[in-house]
């Protein structure tokens, strides 16, 4: 029996930050409107030319010094993007040759702001299949490219960023049994399609269109399916809220977050909270939030913590992770 361990992590931001009063010299809107509603106060924004496999990249390479890696030991890629650099190939094959790989496989997956869970489900399932070894995860926008800027409802709230964590097989032994992916649960209902699109691509109009959301709806989804998916995993292992030391949350919304906390009875200073720099940087949401939690020496090797992220599908998850090798 193998299992993965989370052995290193890395985030890379553009450079370029756009706060809410400059947003509100072209947008109707104001510093106090998005504060209020999101707790959104900045973006970073990719420049031009500046592609989602250059974030994935940077992101990635900050991962394996932590890990303490070569390129050349990773033998699986999953990159989680809803903005590759092209309907084909993968983008993850381009981050492939950046990185000098030219061994084991490398593919993206589309599942929107849960595209991290979901890739980290993946890749842990490949490594407990033994068709992996040590797999790359990255979460990786330019989301911003998909925004209507004069549809002020929606494009306040995104920014562009990656993270990126590797897993590294291990046996199952009970020394091991308290590290690593402890369980990951995926879950998606494809009736809840049109609260959140964007419409477009090949197969369909041959040109991407922009995000579409009823906020309010994805509010509400967003807080009840959230709060059920960490119940199934705390009921998985037999856990409590006071088991976890932290929750790494998608970081859609800082309202969205203190309901869901609210609701699970988990003290916030246990809760990581990016959302006021970065916006919502959809599948590059938690592994940058983790990437910059562990940088800051919040959190560290050793530390229980709960992944959880919601998107279009619906599509949502979470995940149950000791970091660090035991
Ligand atoms: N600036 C100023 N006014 C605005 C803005 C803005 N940027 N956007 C909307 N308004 C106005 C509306 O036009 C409306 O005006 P009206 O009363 O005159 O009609 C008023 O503010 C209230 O609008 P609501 O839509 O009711 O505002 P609400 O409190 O629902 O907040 C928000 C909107 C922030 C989008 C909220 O619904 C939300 O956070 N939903 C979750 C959506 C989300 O996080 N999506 C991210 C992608 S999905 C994911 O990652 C989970």
């Amino acid at each position: 029996m193998r299992k993965s361990l989370l052995v290193g992590q890395g985030a890379y931001l553009p450079e370029r930050i756009v706060t809410n009063a400059e947003l509100a010299k072209s947008v109707d809107t104001t510093d106090d409107w998005i504060v209020q509603r999101t707790g959104i106060y900045q973006r970073h924004i990719a420049a031009d030319g500046e592609l989602t496999s250059d974030l994935a990249i940077a992101a990635a390479e900050k991962a394996l010094v932590s890990a303490g890696l070569e390129a050349s030991d990773i033998d699986l890629i999953v990159l989680a993007t809803t903005t590759p650099d092209d309907t084909f190939p993968a983008t993850a094959t381009k981050v492939q040759a950046t990185l000098g790989i030219t061994h084991g496989a490398a593919f993206d997956v589309q599942a929107v702001c849960a595209g991290f869970v979901y890739s980290l489900a993946i890749a842990d399932n490949f490594i407990k299949a033994g068709q992996a070894q040590r797999a790359l995860v990255i979460g990786a926008e330019t989301f911003t490219r998909l925004l209507d800027w004069q549809d002020r409802t929606t494009c306040v709230l995104f920014g562009d960023g990656a993270g990126a964590v590797i897993l590294e097989a291990t046996d199952a032994s009970d020394a091991n049994a308290a590290y690593g992916v402890l369980s990951t649960h995926l879950h998606s209902d494809g009736r809840f399609r049109d609260i959140l699109f964007v419409d477009g691509g090949p197969s369909a109009t041959k040109t991407v269109g922009q995000v579409r959301m009823n906020g309010k709806e994805v509010f509400r989804h967003a807080v009840g399916k959230l709060a059920n998916v960490i119940d199934e995993t705390l009921t998985t292992h037999a856990l409590g809220v006071d088991d976890i030391d932290w929750l790494i949350p998608h970081q859609a919304n800082r309202r969205i977050i203190d309901n869901l906390t609210a609701k699970l009875g988990l003290p916030v200073e246990r809760v990581v909270c990016a959302i006021e720099r970065h916006a919502n940087t959809s599948a590059a949401s938690v592994p940058l939030a983790l990437a910059e939690s562990m940088a800051s020496g919040d959190i560290k090797s050793g530390d229980l913590v709960l992944f959880e992220a919601i998107g279009g599908g619906l599509s949502w998850g979470a995940g149950l992770v000791r970091l660090g090798r035991p």
